[in-house]
């Protein structure tokens, strides 16, 4: 190995390099989890409160020197409840992950049963006992769930609920097609004394849109989420609750539980993807899942099998494509050979998968927010259809993908400095 520093200073930036051109500008990205942000919400990103420690709550800390900062996480989360109709929010979580630990971590003891929907099925790692419930010594068992409807099974989720009297019941989940029955659950697991959580991660960019429903106005005790998949912040966590009761236990398990830095210089450019979302939110989410069903309609015009097309296929920003003759890693490879990124994923009727799984799982929030329209998505299907079905080399489409994607390299329903009079436009090193 190379020891020199100054050749591996130069390769760290040329790998920065090669990593930004590729993935910013030269893929077609159909990862659901992803998002970019914008010019504006990425220049502020940068920001001496990287390297500052807050502990504790707004103008509650264990530091000096945080005055902006306690003005700036008042501010967000203020911002945020205002979007997404909560009383108490707390942005400290770094992410998603420690978002769900933190609530589990506050209404939970070891040993405690909580109810989550299969992993086939698309919950995420953090609902399940490979995860962070069962570092918590959690008790995990499945919803009952029904691939026809693609979705919880309602009738037998509430004969399980009143038999196992969970703590906590999760919806929301990381392959994500259509909305969970919240209202529906949400009285019976009241009646056992339990709390639903419905983890936003995935569509909290629809709910601020209003393409998808609110589960805090619909019954959800508590909602957890990401910052940054279908809502356009940096990484980061957050968790919401009309409950004065739930927050203080929440707030506790986020420090001095789970974290000591909150990685505050995040707040900014969160609260500038909230704005963006205010402004700009309607047109981004709808053109979101109207670009996931033309995707969705496209692929399986031209011969794939698109889960849940008695349902629509989807009424969220992602499709599941049933690749199971492949297998879904051989293609998500052959896929990347052709610079269209995306992730393999279990199917709910899938036996084993671990394996080999037989989906894919799209997103089109990122494409969507570099200007892609319902015609970009007849492209990317077509695309698609060339290198899985008829079985074209993967470099002759890559020559064709990098072409398509010059079109579309600048950030819809974002903000740019020069929109604020700033006279310049900050660029990623390229
Ligand atoms: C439903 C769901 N919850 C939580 C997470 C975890 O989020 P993070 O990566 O911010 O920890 C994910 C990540 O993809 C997710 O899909």
């Amino acid at each position: 190995m190379d020891l020199n520093p100054d050749s591996i200073l130069a390769d760290v930036l040329n790998i920065v390099k090669a990593h930004n051109k590729w993935r910013r500008l030269e893929t077609i990205n159909l990862i659901a989890s992803e998002n970019v942000m914008s010019p504006l919400a990425e220049y502020v990103y940068l920001n001496d409160m990287e390297g500052r420690y807050a502990e504790g709550t707004s103008g509650n800390r264990y530091y000096q020197g945080t005055k902006y900062i306690d003005e700036l996480e008042t501010k967000l989360a203020n911002l945020m409840g205002y979007l997404f109709h909560a009383k108490f929010v707390d942005v400290r979580p770094i992410s998603g992950t420690i978002a769900n630990m933190a609530v589990y971590a506050a209404f939970t003891q070891p040993g405690d049963t909580i109810l989550s929907i299969p992993i086939s099925a698309g919950s995420h790692i953090s609902h399940r006992v490979t995860g962070a419930p069962g570092i918590l010594k959690l008790k995990v068992m499945n919803l009952p769930w029904n691939n026809e409807e693609f979705n919880v099974d309602i009738d037998k989720s509430i004969k399980l609920i009143k038999e196992v009297k969970p703590k906590i019941v999760i919806l929301g989940s990381s392959l994500y097609l259509f909305p969970h029955p919240v209202k529906e659950l949400s009285e019976v697991v009241h009646e056992v004394n339990g709390y639903l959580l419905h983890d936003s991660a995935h569509v909290l960019g629809l709910i601020a849109g209003n393409a998808f429903p609110n589960p805090l106005d619909l019954g959800a005790d508590v909602m957890t989420s990401s910052t940054h998949k279908t809502f356009p912040g940096p990484q980061g966590g957050v968790i919401f609750t009309n409950n004065e009761n739930l927050f203080a236990p929440i707030q506790k398990a986020v420090f001095p539980g789970l974290t000591s830095n909150y990685h505050h210089h995040r707040y900014a450019a969160t609260a500038v993807a909230a704005i963006e979302m205010m402004k700009f939110g309607e047109a981004y989410a709808k053109q979101i899942v109207e670009n996931a069903r033309t995707l969705a309609e496209e692929l399986h015009a031209l011969g794939f099998n698109v889960a849940a097309e008695n349902k629509g296929f989807t009424r969220t920003h992602q499709v599941l494509l049933d690749v199971s003759k492949l297998g879904g890693a051989k293609s998500a490879a052959l896929l990347e050979r052709a610079n269209i990124i995306v992730s393999k994923t279990a199917t709910p009727w899938d036996k084993t998968f671990k394996e080999e799984v037989s989906g894919l799982r799209l997103g089109v929030q990122e494409m969507t927010r570099f200007g892609m329209g319902k015609d970009e998505m007849k492209v990317i299907a077509e695309f698609m259809a060339r290198v899985l079905i008829k079985g074209e080399e993967p470099d002759t489409v890559k020559r064709e993908v990098i072409e398509f994607r010059k079109e579309f390299t600048i950030v819809k329903y974002g903000l740019n400095p020069k929109d604020l009079g700033m006279d310049f436009e900050p660029k990623i090193l390229l």
